[in-house]
């Protein structure tokens, strides 16, 4: 334990020049970011990847699964390879099999989907529904033309990362009927969720889950280890303490949330689901080579 911590605090405390550039850099991006109006930020990332897009849609370098840089919304990295790594944890951590029926809570522009179509056979199939119009549109012209067994929906609920108005996800009921999926997924979903609307979803899951179906949710979870990491790193800190939960920005408050372990754990009790596994995530300062992903992952099981 004791040299865990002084490795954590070797990492956090006196990074190397470079790196603390870096983290200087990201942290004052995010907050100019953050002050723009959500509708700016969809614009401000268009004009950024505006070049790089133009010639890789000239030069037929994109394939038509994969969207443009600019359109990607839901955060950095390789948009395939991403979607290719949750596909792999939900095969072999979370059982589900090609003839399952899936909904994925939060779509954003098909991460999650554009690898399915590859894994879900013709008994199985997707549902997705997401707050962000653009995203939508881009999944149904671009994956529900090709696969007739995913199908997505807008659903105008307020969240004010992405968006400037809608009606409460808090209590939000899902269109769909009882018992009706055998695999849920919320890929960095809940990380942008305030507690009454995560509350709700959950309860919403165990309705549409079939017994024995299971929920794969990512989290930022705070606990012990995390609190000790965001006192040091300004990269990633959630500073506003809610008693419950933790803000990264009070100003845009779905920024980033993170959950009390234990406060997490009793929504999950409230609402008749089991907890029956925790990945953590290197987010909280843990060894990346050890972790499964920048988020924590929860495996819930109806
Ligand atoms: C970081 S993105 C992740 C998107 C996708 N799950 C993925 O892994 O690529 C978060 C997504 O959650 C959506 N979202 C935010 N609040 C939501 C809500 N109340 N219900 C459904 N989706 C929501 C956002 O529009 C956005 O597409």
């Amino acid at each position: 334990m004791g040299r865990k911590c002084c490795k954590l605090f070797e990492r956090v405390i006196i990074p190397p020049t470079g790196e603390l550039l870096y983290i200087c850099a990201m942290s004052w991006l995010r907050n100019i970011f953050y002050a723009l109006p959500p509708r700016w930020r969809f614009v401000a990332r268009r004009l950024y990847y505006f070049p790089l897009d133009f010639v890789e849609g000239i030069s037929g370098k994109r394939d038509a699964l994969t969207p443009p840089r600019g359109l990607i919304y839901t955060g950095s990295g390789d948009f395939r390879a991403q979607g290719n790594k949750l596909l792999q944890y939900f095969i072999s951590d979370a059982g589900l099999q090609p003839q399952h029926d899936v909904l994925d809570i939060g779509s954003g522009i098909g991460r999650i989907a554009v690898p399915l179509t590859t894994y879900l056979n013709e008994s199985g199939s997707y549902e997705g529904f997401d707050v962000v119009e653009t995203g939508v549109d881009w999944c149904k012209q671009h994956i529900s033309s090709r696969f007739s067994n995913f199908n997505f929906e807008y659903i105008s609920l307020e969240n004010d990362l992405y968006r400037s108005q809608g009606t409460s996800a808090a209590v939000f009921t899902f269109p769909y009927t009882d018992a009706s999926f055998d695999f849920v997924v919320l890929s960095s979903v809940f990380t942008h969720m305030l507690p009454e609307e995560v509350a709700n979803y959950l309860k919403e899951i165990g309705r549409v889950l079939r017994p024995g179906g299971c929920c794969f949710a990512t989290f930022f979870i705070w606990n012990e280890q995390s609190a000790q990491v965001d006192q040091l790193n300004p990269a990633f800190a959630f500073p506003y303490d809610h008693k419950h939960y933790r803000l990264m920005d009070e100003r845009v408050t779905s920024a980033n949330v993170a959950y009390a372990e234990d406060y997490l754990h009793s929504l999950i009790a409230d609402a008749n689901l089991q907890l029956h596994q925790t990945f953590y995530g290197y987010w909280s300062g843990r060894e990346k080579a050890q972790c499964k992903d920048f988020q924590d992952i929860l495996l819930l099981k109806k």
